[in-house]
């Protein structure tokens, strides 16, 4: 008889962090860039928080030099935590003790050369193997009610296709395009957040950028995709683009989505998109916010 081929869950999540954070500098001289703090917490735990809060059961972390930082900020502390819990600090405790997750929740992968986004998840390969995975690019973090990947995931539970890949993106200015990845649209569907993708490009200039469809730090790709990285071959900027396999993967007939995902997204990449984001969430932070939103329009008004 035939058996229904039924797509596989993704648990699987791959966060690249090898990046060096240059336009930080010299916040980033000793430190890595992920562990800047927007409001009380490293950027890098928000997309922790959101694969986890989306049911993601393991993250692969693609590291590089000068990054042990991130790995001893998600692990026990002793001593830290035996002196709360002397102190009755019970609260701070309980804050240190939310960003340390069962053992075997981790794994560190090294990127040895600054290569490319594609090479920084084909790094992973072996550690995510044969199944669907996500991708969160840290940079990128996205305030809202329901966790960002938790509404892809739940737009490809729905695809239930054996393989695909669903991409979260936001409508930008035209002039932006060449920040970013860029899909080519197929089709929209009924309720206009999604649409089939027939190729993705990055980094197009607005003159030929197929949409203004953009690629934001949010994927779930089908495996095959690690198969096209395989190649090493060079695109955009003279990198290894995880948007040409994605495009290669397209032309092999992996189904391909774009999703507009609701939320509000902040690049904390940029000093720009930093300070908004630290803003932001800081007005929404019910200890944080009614305090500030005065103080803020003190500042503007001067
Ligand atoms: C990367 C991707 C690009 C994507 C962007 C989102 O570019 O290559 O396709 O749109 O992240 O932030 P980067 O910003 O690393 O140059």
């Amino acid at each position: 008889g035939s058996k229904k081929v039924t797509m596989q869950r993704v648990r699987k999540a791959v966060l690249p962090v090898a990046g060096l954070g240059t336009r930080f500098l010299p916040a980033t001289k000793a430190m890595p860039k992920e562990m800047l703090t927007v409001v009380d917490r490293p950027v890098i735990q928000h997309a922790v928080q959101e694969a986890l809060a989306s049911g993601i059961e393991q993250l692969i972390f693609v590291t590089g030099r000068g990054k042990t930082a991130i790995e001893d900020h998600f692990d026990h502390a002793f001593e830290l935590e035996a002196t709360l819990q002397a102190r009755g600090k019970h609260d701070a405790l309980e804050t240190v003790e939310a960003t340390n997750f069962p053992p075997g929740t981790i794994a560190y992968v090294r990127q040895q050369e600054p290569l490319g986004l594609g090479h920084a998840v084909w790094c992973a390969r072996h550690v995510i193997g044969d199944e669907p995975f996500a991708v969160l690019l840290p940079d990128d973090i996205i305030l809202g009610d329901e966790p960002c990947l938790a509404q892809l995931l739940e737009v490809y539970d729905r695809l239930d296709a054996p393989g695909a890949n669903l991409i979260g993106v936001e409508a930008v200015e035209p002039e932006l395009t060449r920040k970013f990845g860029v899909l080519d649209i197929d089709r929209w569907d009924a309720d206009g957040t999604s649409f089939s993708a027939k190729g993705i490009v990055e980094k197009p200039e607005p003159e030929v950028a197929p949409s203004n469809m953009a690629v934001f730090g949010r994927y779930i790709l089908d495996p095959s995709v690690l198969r096209h990285l395989d190649r090493q071959e060079k695109g955009t900027g003279g990198e290894i683009q995880l948007t040409d396999a994605i495009d290669a993967s397209i032309r092999d007939g992996v189904l391909t989505y774009g999703h507009l995902c609701e939320g509000q997204r902040f690049d904390c990449g940029s000093k720009t998109g930093f300070v908004l984001a630290n803003v932001a969430y800081a007005l929404q932070d019910p200890e944080l916010g009614p305090g500030l939103l005065p103080a803020i329009k003190a500042l503007i008004e001067d």
